[in-house]
């Protein structure tokens, strides 16, 4: 904990409005530890269970999490906004930043045209009577979706995947309802968990997707949700193969207990096959971001599912935020209809297997096996995150502690690749290999 951090308060309510509001001022860093709830409570002269309390409120919003030996702590992207610095540290200067998993800008289409298209067009403005899902961009994604073979559904919008996922997991669960997410997963989908007080369960993964015992372990204890990231998984790259798909489906056929969730996030930046569970059970919901093929900041994403998974997301939505904006969704639409876009997007795909390949044949050579089956990351696992990121850090590279996606699995850091360039490789490689084989310290083996 914070050394300058007092932390006060007589009763549950101000012992965790106080802790709130050093999370807010960062005085209370994401991660710090917090005290034992023992010694914190002879330190305010409470009872134990009043600061059990506090900690509970805050577990469930979110914003702490406790994990046997390592006691209670603060996460680390807790759901109140806090100073953007204290959420993650800048890498040095002068360091190469491959910590952030965020496409390259580079290879992203040109928005302006298309903008300029929408801004000439001088239609009449939408009211709100009139808004909702725009009829052709809905032409379009149904389209595309039945190309990949997501079977036909309801279909709606919503601000992003990540939106989408929260819209979903609103509607069908409630505080408490356990949820199976990937383990490792997307830190912002653990992170969405605990802030709508759910209780995750990890499911392991390997090249080819959520593992079917995991998943099968996960319905026995009692998952109400399920969450697949279809392609490009956060953060190993792994995609649902077609016989991964297969024995998953068989699994889960006809089961009326459970939500599927699954995010293809990566659309068609991923240049592996889709391979859908959607349809295998009675409530699903697949959802097709446009963050990573046309940039992170066009909120988009398109829902089908089930008719009444559709109807609770659309019908919560229209009561709340409304719709997605209409000139977002046209210039979504005017993106798809242009085959020059479809062009960019396929070299950009074919530019991030490239880096993606060079650097898991560079760690080969290493004699080490790193994942990254598509997408734009590489999960390399290591015996200690810490210093593998420090070791790291020391030879000019930002990479991610493997601590932001994990649940049980072992210990890894992820590397983001999209901004790799081909001299970078060797370089890269030796110091990840350092870093996944530090020197043994001098003297005898004990
Ligand atoms: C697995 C996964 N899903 C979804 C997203 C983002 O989707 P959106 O921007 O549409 O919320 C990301 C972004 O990195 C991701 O890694």
């Amino acid at each position: 904990m914070s050394a300058r951090y007092q932390l006060s308060g007589t009763t549950a309510v101000e012992i965790s409005a106080g802790i709130e509001s050093g999370i807010r001022t960062g005085a209370l860093a994401p991660g710090a530890a917090l005290p034992p709830v023992r010694a914190l409570a002879a330190d305010l002269g409470v009872s134990p269970a009043t600061v059990a309390r506090a900690y509970q409120e805050l577990r469930q919003r979110g914003l702490l999490v406790t994990a046997g030996r390592h006691g209670t702590r603060v996460r680390p992207r807790p759901p109140v906004a806090a100073r953007r610095s204290a959420l993650r540290p800048p890498p040095l200067p002068g360091a190469r930043d491959l910590s952030r998993g965020e496409p390259d800008r580079r290879l992203l289409p040109p928005l302006g045209p298309h903008l300029a298209a929408l801004a000439a067009d001088t239609g009449p403005s939408v009211s709100y009577s009139d808004a909702g899902v725009l009829p052709e961009l809905a032409e379009v994604a149904r389209a595309r979706l039945h190309a990949d073979g997501v079977p036909a559904g309801e279909l709606t919008i919503t601000g992003g995947a990540l939106d989408g996922i929260e819209r979903l997991l609103g509607a069908h669960l409630r505080p408490g309802d356990a949820v199976a997410v990937e383990d490792p997963g997307w830190a912002n989908l653990l992170d969405l968990v605990a802030a709508l007080g759910l209780r995750p369960i990890g499911v392991p993964v390997d090249d080819e997707g959520p593992m079917v015992a995991g998943v099968a372990a996960a319905l026995a204890a009692g998952a109400r949700a399920l969450v697949v990231t279809s392609r490009a998984q956060n953060p190993t790259g792994s995609a649902v193969s077609a016989e991964r798909a297969e024995a998953l489906r068989a699994l889960l056929a006809g089961r009326r207990d459970l939500l599927l969730i699954e995010d293809d996030h990566a659309a068609e930046l991923a240049r592996v096959p889709l391979h859908p569970l959607a349809g295998a059970t009675a409530s699903w919901a697949f959802l097709r971001s446009v963050s990573k093929p046309f940039g992170p900041d066009l909120r988009l994403a398109v829902l089908v599912g089930d008719e009444t998974t559709v109807a609770r997301v659309a019908g919560r939505t229209r009561v709340g935020a409304g719709w997605v904006s209409t000139v977002l969704q046209r210039l979504v639409l005017a993106l798809w209809s242009d085959p020059a876009v479809d062009e960019l997007v396929r070299r950009a795909a074919q530019s991030y297997e490239q880096r993606r390949g060079g650097l898991l044949t560079a760690l080969a050579e290493h004699g080490l096996r790193a994942h990254g089956r598509s997408g734009i990351n590489v999960w390399l696992p290591v015996p200690d995150e810490t210093s593998a990121v420090t070791a790291l850090r020391d030879a000019g590279w930002a990479v991610a502690p493997g601590a932001l996606y994990r649940i049980a699995a072992a210990p890894a850091v992820r590397v983001t690749i999209s901004s790799l360039h081909t001299d970078d490789l060797t370089p890269l490689a030796a110091a990840l290999a350092h870093a996944a084989n530090p020197t043994p310290p001098p003297g005898f083996p004990t």
